[in-house]
């Protein structure tokens, strides 16, 4: 069982893929009794190799070198985003070399099209490093969870925001600062919109979704929401009542139909999700013959990540001349349900001018469109500071979507509304 493997990029992951081969070959030898040996590295940033001795292994800085290279058996693709990831992983696929990757973006934009160039070179595609880290969720949904039909999942699947919501919500720090140190440890995409606007934990949504409804799910399709507009205020008054706010992923199936959705979320602080803190993921999965099971762990950084692209190795190097899994099966073909018909009950933070009446018109407005009220909080402001705003927080009863969505377009437009309203989804 040896498996000579190729590596393109040395960055963040790849150079922890590189330090746990270089270092850890034998452990894993005698764990596994696989031998996976590092070959060749393709990286245009010589930097980046300067703490390794690579004096067994060829190092160029163009991919023809390692796709003509006829000693490789796998490659591993740590570079990310769309191309030249997706040419790279093209050429591998149909020059005979498995692919093993940890790109989120390109298997939720073109997951389809890699999985049939996969199948019909006879080649596998490996994925376990893409969504959740060291979290095997891949391996657990394709293959321990598929006797079960799942009926719901939650996940929080991005360590930056988790990272920033709970140092914000446990440390009272600011959002810019804690960014920075999630850059710093190597959490955060380039650029960092892709975590905290919430595209990369909709990236995992459509994966978790695809492979465990059997069906494509259009990337767009996908309502994504992130956290930059999440403020002290909303995290204290969640706190206050009993909430924590998280950002997730949530797949479920409704009516025949698919909900994927990716926003921030109330969940009450007696919920196992509520105690993931910092960089850590988790996935919580209901299904029908299995109950509901949670699965934890480190989801960025480089060797929780670099961990995950090894276990891909070694399934290679056990199967490497037998047929596995296909990275996606699709045998339905589901609708992806409409966000407005989302039933939820809905967090509201309004910011108002403190004069008679304006509760009265914000509660008519949710009122005439069907929004009941299940708490109403406005913090006492002093006599001297009357001339500002103040927050009115309203929790509702569950609510549908679309209702909520145009009750708060109408209340937003009133002259006593002075920014637009928070409103944040709680999780039931
Ligand atoms: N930026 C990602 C995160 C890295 O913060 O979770 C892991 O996919």
């Amino acid at each position: 069982m040896k498996l000579k493997i190729g590596v393109i990029g040395a960055g963040t992951v790849g150079g922890g893929v590189i330090h746990l081969l270089l270092n850890h070959s034998e452990h894993i030898k005698n764990q596994t009794g696989a031998e996976l040996e590092l070959k060749h590295i393709v990286e245009i940033k010589p930097d980046l190799l300067k703490p390794f001795d690579l004096s067994n292994v060829t190092v160029s800085s163009d991919i023809e070198t390692l796709i003509n290279n006829p000693e490789i058996d796998v490659v591993c693709e740590l570079i990310g985003g769309l191309e030249p990831a997706k040419t790279f992983i093209i050429q591998a696929l149909k020059s005979g070399k498995h692919v093993v990757t940890a790109n989120k973006m390109l298997l939720a934009k073109y997951g389809d099209e890699l999985c049939k160039i996969a199948k019909e070179s006879g080649k596998e595609l490996k994925y376990e490093a893409a969504v959740a880290g060291v979290i095997p969720i891949i391996k657990t949904l394709k293959e321990v969870l598929s006797t079960t039909h799942i009926e719901s999942i939650y996940g929080i699947v991005n360590g930056t925001c988790n990272y920033i919501l709970s140092r914000m919500t446990y440390e009272g720090l600011d959002f810019e600062p804690v960014l920075k140190e999630a850059q710093a440890n190597g959490y955060a995409e380039t650029p960092p919109d892709l975590d905290i606007e919430g595209f990369d934990t909709a990236h995992k949504c459509q994966i978790l979704a695809s492979l465990c409804f059997g069906t494509p799910v259009p990337f767009d399709k996908i309502y994504v929401e992130g956290i930059t507009k999440i403020t002290h205020n909303d995290v204290d008054y969640a706190n206050e009542m009993g909430y924590v706010i998280k950002l997730l992923a949530i797949i479920r199936k409704v009516n025949g139909e698919i909900e994927a959705r990716v926003h921030p979320t109330l969940v009450p602080q007696n919920h196992l999700l509520a105690s993931v803190r910092n960089e850590f993921n988790a996935v919580y999965v209901e299904s029908d013959s299995a109950g509901p099971t949670l699965y934890y762990g480190k989801g960025a950084g480089r060797f929780p990540t670099a961990t995950a692209v090894i276990s891909n190795l070694l399934d290679l190097a056990y199967r490497k001349e037998s047929p596995s899994l296909p990275p996606f099966i699709y045998y339905h073909n589901l609708n992806i349900r409409d966000m407005g018909l989302l039933l939820s009950r809905y967090y509201l933070r309004f910011t108002t001018k403190d004069y008679p009446g304006v509760l009265g018109q914000i509660c008519t407005i949710l009122g005439k469109h069907q929004v009941s009220i299940s708490s109403c909080h406005q913090k006492e402001t002093l006599s001297y500071h009357k001339a500002l705003p103040v927050h009115v927080v309203i929790m509702t009863h569950e609510s549908l979507e679309s209702s909520l969505q145009s009750a708060v377009a109408e209340i937003d437009k009133l002259d006593c509304i002075v920014e637009p309203t928070h409103v944040i989804r709680v999780l039931q």
